[in-house]
C-alpha cells in the first residue's frame, strides 16, 4: 500500500518514519510511505497561504495549491482514499481505526493531508476529503501530529506490521473491555508482588482472572465505553457485579411546600404519596438494577396507602394479574425518614451509602457531579443512594447531608417542570443505562 503524506513540514517525520515497527514495515515492503512537500506546488513568487475572507486574522492554505498537490500526487501513485485532519472531524478511536483499515484494505493509495495555519478553505474538504479525522476536542497548530497518531494506530491493523494480530484484537478499546493488567519480572518490585494466580501456570484460572480484572477495570474507569456496546445479557450481568449497589429514596417527608400563611414562601413539611410514583419508580428501579426503592414518609395514613397498594401486588390475584409489577414493587420499602433509609442500606451492605441529591437549587458546599462522574463516585466502593424530592424539592437540611449534588436535567427549552418519576428514569438511564453506539 502506498501512503502519501502531504505536509508543509516533511522534516517533522524523519525520526517517526525511521524508527521501530514503522521503519520495519517499510523495510519489509508492507507499506510505502512518501512525504510530499506542499511548498513544491507553490510558485516561489506566490504565498502558499491567503487571508480568510471577512473579519478575523486567520490565514488559510490556498485551495489552488492544495488541488495541484493532490492531483499531481494521484497522477503519480493512482487515485487515493483521501484523509484530512481537523478538530471538527470524526473523533478517532480504536473502532474508527479498525473501520478505516477495512475500508482501505483494497485501496492501493491512501493520502493523508496535514494542514497548518488557521486550517483549510472550506471548499477543499468538500471537494476532496473521503474522511476527516479529529484526534480529540482540542486544537493543535497543524495536522502533522494528528497524521502521525492516525498512521501509527492504522498500521497496527496492516497484516504483518505487529507480530501477533491477536494482541491487536485484544487491546483496550478493540472490544467492550479494556486490556487486563500484565506483569513481568521481577516478581517483587517496590514492595508489590505479581499476583500468584498469573504465575500459577493454570491457563483457565489465569484467563478467568484476567477477564474479571478487565471487566472490573472497565466498569470502574471507563463505564461510558463499556455501555456503548451491545452486550449479551450474560456479559451485562457479569459487568453489573462490579457496579456498586444503588438505591433510591423518594422523600415525601422533609420536603418544601408552599407556605399558605406567607404567599411566595416555602416551608418544610410532608407531601402526599401517589400511586404513579410508587409503581413507575419501582419499575424503573428494577430495569436499571437498583436494589431498593425507599418511600419516605413519617405520616401513618400515607404509609397505610402505600402498604395497601404493595400488599395487593403480593396477593395471589396481584401476582397473577401482573407478575412483573409484583417483582418491581417487591423492592419498595417504607421508611419514616432518611436516617432509617441510611440504616437499612448500612445493615444490608455493611457500609453507609454515598448520597447523591437532586435539586434545582445550587448549594456551594456540596460537590456537584455530572452524569459522567460514575468513576469518581464508584472508586469509593460504597453503596450509592439517589435522593429525589416531591412537592417543591428536598428540604435544605436534607440536601446538606448529600455527598454529591447531581446536575439538573435540561432540554433546549426554558420549561423545567419534569415529574419526579420522569426525572428518576432519566437519571437512572444516564447513570446506569446501556447506551449503544457500537454493535458487536
Ligand atoms: C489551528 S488548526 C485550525 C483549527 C480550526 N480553525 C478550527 O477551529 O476548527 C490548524 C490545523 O491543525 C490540524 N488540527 C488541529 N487540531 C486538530 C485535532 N484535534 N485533530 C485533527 N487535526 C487537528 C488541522 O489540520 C487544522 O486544519
Amino acid at each position: 500500500m502506498n501512503i502519501s503524506i502531504l505536509t508543509l513540514f516533511p522534516e517533522l517525520y524523519a525520526g517517526f518514519l525511521n524508527t521501530s515497527l514503522i521503519k520495519r514495515a517499510q523495510d519489509g515492503a508492507l507499506v510505502d510511505i512518501g512525504l510530499v512537500n506542499l511548498f513544491d506546488f507553490c510558485d516561489p513568487k506566490q504565498r502558499i497561504d491567503s487571508p480568510s475572507f471577512g473579519p478575523g486574522a486567520g490565514m488559510l492554505l490556498r485551495p489552488d495549491v492544495v488541488s495541484t498537490a493532490v492531483e499531481e500526487c494521484q497522477s503519480l501513485k493512482g487515485p487515493a482514499f483521501k484523509i484530512f485532519f481537523s478538530p471538527q472531524g470524526v473523533k478517532l478511536d480504536q473502532q474508527v481505526l479498525k473501520r478505516v483499515s477495512e475500508q482501505i484494505a483494497q485501496k492501493s493509495h491512501v493520502l493523508l493531508f496535514a494542514s497548518r495555519y488557521e486550517g483549510l478553505d472550506a471548499r477543499v474538504e468538500h471537494e476532496y476529503a473521503d474522511l476527516t479525522i479529529s484526534i480529540g476536542d482540542y486544537v493543535l497548530m497543524g495536522g502533522d501530529l494528528p497524521a502521525m497518531v492516525f498512521l501509527e494506530g492504522l498500521l497496527r491493523y496492516l497484516p504483518g506490521v505487529v507480530g501477533k494480530a491477536e494482541s491487536v484484537a485484544a487491546d483496550s478499546f478493540s472490544g467492550p473491555l479494556l486490556d487486563y493488567p500484565e506483569y513481568a519480572h521481577p516478581v517483587e518490585w517496590h514492595g508489590q508482588v505479581v499476583p500468584e494466580i498469573v504465575r500459577s501456570g493454570n491457563h483457565q484460572a489465569i484467563a478467568d482472572w484476567r477477564r474479571a480484572q478487565a471487566t472490573e477495570k472497565t466498569v470502574l474507569k471507563h463505564f461510558d465505553w463499556l455501555r456503548q456496546w451491545d452486550l449479551a445479557i450474560p456479559q451485562r450481568l457479569e459487568a453489573a457485579k462490579y457496579i456498586p449497589p444503588h438505591y433510591v429514596a423518594l422523600m415525601h417527608g422533609d420536603v418544601l411546600l408552599k407556605d399558605q400563611q406567607n404567599p411566595g414562601q416555602v416551608k418544610a413539611g410532608n407531601s402526599s404519596v401517589t400511586s404513579f410514583d410508587l409503581h413507575d419508580i419501582a419499575r424503573s428501579s428494577l430495569t436499571y438494577g437498583l436494589k431498593n426503592y425507599f418511600i419516605v414518609t413519617p405520616l401513618q395514613d400515607q404509609q397505610q396507602i402505600v402498604q395497601t397498594l404493595l400488599d395487593f401486588w403480593h396477593t395471589p390475584v396481584g401476582i397473577t394479574y401482573n407478575r412483573h409489577r409484583h417483582e418491581a414493587v417487591a423492592r419498595v420499602k417504607l421508611q419514616n425518614d432518611l436516617d432509617e433509609v441510611v440504616a437499612a442500606i448500612e445493615a444490608q451492605e455493611g457500609a453507609k451509602p454515598l448520597i447523591i441529591g437532586t435539586s434545582a437549587r445550587s448549594v456551594d458546599h456540596i460537590q456537584k457531579i455530572s452524569f459522567y462522574d460514575q468513576s469518581t463516585v464508584w472508586q469509593s466502593q460504597r453503596p450509592v443512594l439517589f435522593l429525589f424530592g416531591t412537592a417543591k424539592g428536598i428540604a435544605p437540611h436534607i440536601i446538606d447531608r448529600c455527598d454529591y449534588l447531581l446536575e439538573p436535567i435540561y432540554g433546549f427549552t426554558d420549561f423545567n417542570h419534569l415529574s419526579v418519576r420522569a426525572a428518576a428514569s432519566i437519571v437512572f438511564d444516564r447513570w446506569l443505562g446501556v447506551n449503544i453506539r457500537y454493535r458487536n
